[in-house]
């Protein structure tokens, strides 16, 4: 869709992908609603971006009455929502036996519990207008199990099922869904997760967050169904479910024996 004037609601804006992503989206002429639990740093931005073109919501996505508060401060400030980018997302580091119910609590309710909460609250909004899209963040964690990431893993995989879901039941209300999924990205994801493992760092080369968010912007201009950042995390997930022994020998290898 054309982003000009359109209202973009953007989880995770106070750092990393998602704080990019915001400056790139009004670059592209939107409005832009911003989340995240650290008000600070939301303020940082819209004191850059402009009231005109920003408004913070200090907010826990974890909470389900905040999906409400979001939606309606949405409307009240812009008037209409077009865009939901379930970006927000937490790390946890742990093997199976150690990874603890908090942080697996935590895992879920942010990467499954907070998209579902926020999704369900736009879908009003954007049936009122005609229509609009959900963008949600992946991780090629979500295509291939990873050591010490499982609940992570789990996470976004089924949010990648939630996707496929969606796409079906609300495609007739012209509500689309694409999903982003992404290899590795330089931000503080490795220092803001959870758990008590130092995860090694990704052989794979990490990508700028800017360089992220760009294509953030080109996914909600074009509206792509599953796409991936980089051809090498394709080229990884096409691996490992052509040949899973080995990938399970490589990753282990790596990340357990060596650790
Ligand atoms: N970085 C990577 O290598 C990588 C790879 C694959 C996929 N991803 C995915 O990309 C997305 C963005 O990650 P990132 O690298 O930008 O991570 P990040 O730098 O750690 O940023 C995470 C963002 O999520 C927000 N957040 C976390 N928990 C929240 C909660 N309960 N309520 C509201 N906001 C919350 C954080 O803000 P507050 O702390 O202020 O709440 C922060 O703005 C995530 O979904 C992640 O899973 C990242």
């Amino acid at each position: 869709m054309k982003l000009s004037n359109k209202v973009i609601i953007l989880t995770g804006a106070s750092q990393g992908i998602g704080r990019a992503a915001a400056y790139k989206f009004v670059e592209a002429g939107s409005k832009v609603v911003l989340v995240a639990r650290s008000a600070d740093l939301l303020n940082e931005v819209v004191a850059d971006l402009g009231e005109r073109n920003a408004v913070a919501i200090p907010a826990d996505i974890r909470q389900r009455d905040t999906s409400n508060l979001i939606v309606t401060t949405a409307l009240d400030r812009f008037g209409h929502v077009d865009i939901l980018v379930n970006n927000a997302g937490v790390g946890v580091y742990d093997m199976c036996e150690d990874v603890t119910a908090q942080d697996l609590q935590a895992v879920i309710e942010t990467n499954l519990l907070g998209p579902i909460y926020l999704t369900q609250a736009c879908i009003p909004a954007m049936r009122a207008s005609g229509g609009g899209l959900v963008i949600n963040v992946s991780s090629i964690a979500g295509k291939r199990g990873v050591p010490n990431m499982a609940p992570y893993s789990a996470s976004k995989a089924a949010l990648e099922r939630l996707t496929e879901s969606w796409r079906m039941e609300l495609g007739p209300d012209n509500i689309r869904f694409s999903l982003l999924v992404l290899g590795t990205a330089q931000t503080n994801f490795k220092q803001n997760a959870l758990g008590s493992r130092q995860q090694k760092p990704s052989p794979m080369k990490r990508m700028p967050p800017e360089q992220v968010a760009e294509f953030m912007v080109r996914i909600a201009e074009r509206e792509p169904r599953d796409t991936y950042v980089r051809l090498l995390d394709r080229v990884f997930v096409f691996v490992s479910t052509r040949f899973p022994g080995l990938l399970d020998r490589v990753l282990g290898g790596y990340y357990i024996k060596s650790s």
